[in-house]
């Protein structure tokens, strides 16, 4: 029970790391919560105008999640997690990342660490859920639609290539968190108000 704990604290912990904020303070860029969409996450980054900087967000955050993820899996069962542990570790890991201690409790939109987790879980699953994130945002242009839709396909996916209820169930409660931190952009995406990929930093919105 304790060895439950303790990890799951640390995916929390790890998954709170904001890369968006370190990775643009360290590379002398305004703070992503100032400018934009005011998310701390690679798409707002990007709006910064450095690609390197939203690259290396993106990498960094969904590391955690991949990281974390590949880190239960092997030696979890070694050391006596099950399967429902691992999968709460995974959420964990992605709800560190939504809502940071670091930033007090809020946070980035949790698509680059969903990924990681996608990824660690099953690199076909990851793949596959990429797949549809790149499809979409290649047509439309707009990243939260390409994370919409590829929410929406995630369960369905995980379902199919792993066979596993318990990560189907870790999944969709990971999509529905990332559904409602997508709320606003949803909003505008109906409204046409929405922000292509790669458009300029303008006040927080
Ligand atoms: O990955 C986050 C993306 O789906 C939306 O980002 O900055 O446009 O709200 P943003």
């Amino acid at each position: 029970m304790l060895l439950i704990l303790l990890s799951l604290l640390a995916a929390y912990l790890i998954g709170s790391i904001p890369f968006a904020v370190v990775v643009s303070k360290l590379m002398g860029l305004d703070d992503p919560r100032s400018f934009g969409s005011g998310n701390p996450g690679a798409t707002n980054v990007l709006r910064s105008g450095n690609k390197k900087a939203a690259l290396f967000t993106l990498i960094g955050d969904a590391a955690k999640g991949g990281l974390v993820v590949w880190g239960a899996r092997s030696f979890g069962p070694t050391l006596g997690l099950d399967i429902s542990s691992t999968v709460l570790i995974a959420v964990a890991v992605f709800l560190g990342h939504v809502f940071s201690i670091f930033l007090r409790g809020k946070g980035g939109k949790g698509v680059a660490t969903a990924a990681g987790v996608l990824l660690g879980i099953d690199l076909l699953l990851g793949g596959a859920v990429l797949l549809a994130w790149i499809a979409t945002a290649a047509v439309s242009r707009y990243s939260s639609l390409a994370a919409v839709v590829a929410a929406i396909v995630a369960p369905v996916l995980t379902r199919a290539i792993t066979g596993s209820e318990e990560w189907t169930v870790g999944v969709m409660a990971m999509v529905v968190v990332l559904l409602w931190r997508h709320k606003a952009n949803i909003a505008r995406l109906i409204k046409g108000e929405e922000s292509k990929i790669g458009s300029k930093k303008q006040g927080a919105a």
